[in-house]
């Protein structure tokens, strides 16, 4: 198979990587890919991976037979749609089926007429009636901006004086444009997050596995939120009993109601979700693509073969397909630039790569990294790389990763030193 890959982060490096090394794999290409994935796809950075057109000359052009769609934002634009209308298997939603993520209050609606469990939650579209509710309410909530953010249009908060000014920089100010049009004030849930991951061809559905990313910039959660300073794979508090529920209550019911209102779910389900002290699993929201950076240890530790699970959801012919096997454990730690997810500076050298890159069970994705003129890496992006290590338990996982960590460096380099830590307390 000749497969494409869209997107240019450490998701699609993982996604790049892994289907390279596919047995039933031809050639990888990426667009527009980064410089890291050039050693295992051919990137073609001059191309834009929203431009539908220019993605289907290409797919003439190196007769492609799947293209892998890496991030929300094509999805939601309907890129996977006229892919599929000119007759190429895409891996991801429709744009109609994209809006649960590209509209959480579609989503949320969605989730009441279906009945699958998530915060209690009121829509606003005039500040003064938002307000009104806060005032009323005066308790810890949830603001959030109703479209597409970056991940970075959700205030929890602890009380009104907090909802309120977060009201003021959706609607008011405007942070967020025109996705703060309208806003959600939800219940704030308690519990442990999970993310959570289904491959479906709209009917048929396989797991990877569940998923613990880490969203704050600092150690101990504290901080401003990122897109994911680190992750791992599998999440202990996803225990056998709570992914029977998961999938009873959540995961069957989203994706029948979808096939009930004309719009199949075909790709990966990303669920985001919050687990109480019961194991009751209850809905954060729903992305409609793969998680970054939980991708990386997921693919890692992933042993079997993930072509064919995209290619039959692509197809619809998953139920053909053998279930993945993950291995282990797998730990991802992000290296960020100094100030992320503020202002950084960008093209400082990175050093170390090379020794790294060599160490066993060590994969270093590449996400905001770019080469110099010299042809020696630089810094590009807020996230820049994301080392991860598989090993036999998160613990050993975790100590692997963070000893590749040690042997990278750029200026102003920032990570977490508990990636994992969650996972561990728990023994
Ligand atoms: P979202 O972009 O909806 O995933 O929200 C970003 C983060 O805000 C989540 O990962 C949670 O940590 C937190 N969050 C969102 N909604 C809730 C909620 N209803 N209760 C508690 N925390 C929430
Ligand atoms: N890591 C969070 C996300 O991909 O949305």
């Amino acid at each position: 198979m000749r497969v494409l890959v869209v997107g240019s982060g450490g998701r699609e490096h993982a996604l790049a990587w892994k289907i390279a090394q596919s047995p039933r794999v031809e050639a990888v290409h990426a667009v527009p890919g980064n410089a890291g994935m050039r050693e295992v796809a051919r990137c073609h950075p001059g191309l834009d991976g929203s431009d539908a057109e220019a993605l289907l000359a290409l797919v003439r052009a190196e007769r492609l037979d799947l293209v892998v769609i890496g991030p929300e934002a094509p999805l939601a634009a309907g890129l996977a749609d006229r892919l599929r209308e000119a007759g190429v298997a895409a891996f991801g939603p429709s744009a109609q089926a994209a809006r649960l993520e590209s509209s959480k209050a579609w989503a949320k609606d969605f989730m009441a007429r279906h009945e699958i469990p998530t915060a209690r939650f009121a829509l606003f579209d005039d500040l003064a009636s938002a307000r009104d509710y806060v005032r009323a309410g005066d308790g810890p909530c949830v603001v959030k901006a109703d479209g597409l953010a970056a991940g970075k249009g959700v205030s929890v908060c602890d009380d009104a004086t907090q909802a309120l000014q977060a009201l003021e920089d959706i609607m008011a100010e405007r942070r967020f444009g025109a996705a703060g049009d309208r806003v959600i004030i939800e219940e704030r849930l308690l519990g442990e997050e999970a993310s959570y991951y289904a491959i479906t061809d709209g009917e048929h559905v396989v797991t990877l596995a569940a998923a613990q990313d880490h969203k704050r910039a600092l150690d101990g959660d504290l901080g401003e939120n990122t897109g994911g300073m680190g992750a791992y794979a599998p999440a202990p508090v996803v225990d056998e009993r709570v992914e029977k529920r998961i999938l009873e209550e959540i995961v069957h019911p989203t994706l029948r109601g979808m096939v009930q209102e004309g719009h199949p779910y075909t790709g990966v389900l990303y669920v985001g979700l919050m687990i109480d002290a019961q194991g009751n699993p209850r809905v954060i929201e729903y992305n409609v693509r793969f998680g970054d950076p939980e991708t990386q240890p997921l693919l890692v530790g992933l042993e079997s073969d993930l072509l064919p699970l995209l290619d039959g959801a692509a197809r619809g012919s998953l139920e053909e397909v053998a279930p993945p096997h993950f291995e282990g454990a797998a730990v991802c730690v992000v290296m960020a630039s100094g100030g992320y997810p503020r202002a950084f500076e960008k093209g400082l050298a990175i050093q170390g790569l090379e020794a790294v890159g060599a160490m066993s069970d060590v994969v270093v994705f590449h996400a905001g990294t770019r080469l110099d003129e010299a042809g020696a890496y630089v810094t590009s992006g807020g996230r820049v790389l994301g080392v991860t290590a598989h090993a036999e338990s998160v613990a050993l996982a975790r100590d692997r990763a963070y000893q590749a960590v040690s042997g990278i460096h750029f200026e102003g380099r920032h990570y977490r030193s508990d990636i994992a830590a969650r996972a561990l307390s728990r023994r």
